[in-house]
């Protein structure tokens, strides 16, 4: 959701003005998904670089996580919107930590669509994260490192129950994938737009959707082939 602090600079307001724009936007393209039957949604809050910010953004982050929360769930419950967090949860404040693990819970069952909200979340981590976790079952002899192959690691992730995402869309004219998803995204469809998130509709996410579908998806292949066939023609 990149370009919220830069829209609202451009307007002569407070970067803050582009988060508080930000929550509207996603809420919009949150209906449209589940409108479409688009899944699973993972959108990127927080990163584990966003400490670095100064002390008032990041203390304005995440009270605006806490109060949007608190103000959606009921509303997203209703949707049947299942919510889950990716990320390292530990450093933010016990409040916010409660609110996250009561809507976790209060949504777990919810079969519309899955929002993944990544928070703390930096893709390099993951990967360290994951090895960690290898390395101590190999140790108590639960696996050997010969036992250690794609599925092993992918269930290590924070995204164990998900396919990989299909499209990632990077708004705000970036062209980095900035520590996010980065073992999933691996055959992902990248769509770059300039537009900055604040500026983000429905519109942009239909033009998003149409320019994937135009998409030739090879998986290093010749020829178009789903992700799913071609699994199942590697392992089966
Ligand atoms: C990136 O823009 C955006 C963020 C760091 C925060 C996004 C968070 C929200 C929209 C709130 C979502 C709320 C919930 C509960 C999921 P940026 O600040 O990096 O903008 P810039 O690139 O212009 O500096």
């Amino acid at each position: 959701m990149d370009g919220n602090g830069r829209w609202g600079t451009k307007r002569g307001l407070p970067r803050s003005h582009g988060h508080n724009k930000g929550v509207i936007v996603l809420k919009n393209i949150i209906k449209l998904a589940k409108k479409l039957g688009i899944k699973v949604l993972t959108v990127y809050a927080f990163s584990t670089e966003n400490w670095s910010r100064p002390v008032e953004e990041v203390n304005f982050l995440l009270t605006l996580f806490d109060k949007v929360l608190q103000k959606e769930i009921a509303e997203i419950n209703k949707e049947s919107i299942r919510l889950k967090f990716i990320g390292d949860l530990s450093p933010f404040p016990e409040n916010l930590k409660q609110l996250i693990c009561e809507s976790e819970e209060m949504t777990i069952n919810n079969k519309e669509l899955t929002l993944n909200v990544c928070m703390n979340y930096g893709g390099r981590q993951e990967l360290v994260k994951a090895a960690k976790e290898l390395s101590k079952k190999s140790l108590t002899g639960e696996i050997t490192p010969e036992d250690i192959d794609e599925k092993l690691f992918e269930a290590e992730l924070y995204t164990k129950e998900f396919s990989d995402p299909e499209l990632l869309i990077r708004t705000s004219g970036e062209k980095r994938i900035s520590n996010f998803l980065l073992w999933q995204l691996a055959y992902s469809e990248i769509y770059i737009t300039e537009v900055l998130w604040p500026e983000f509709n429905e519109t942009e996410f239909i033009k998003a959707i149409i320019d994937y579908q135009s998409r030739n998806r090879r998986f290093g292949g010749i020829e178009s082939i789903s992700k799913e066939s071609l699994n199942s023609s590697l392992y089966h």
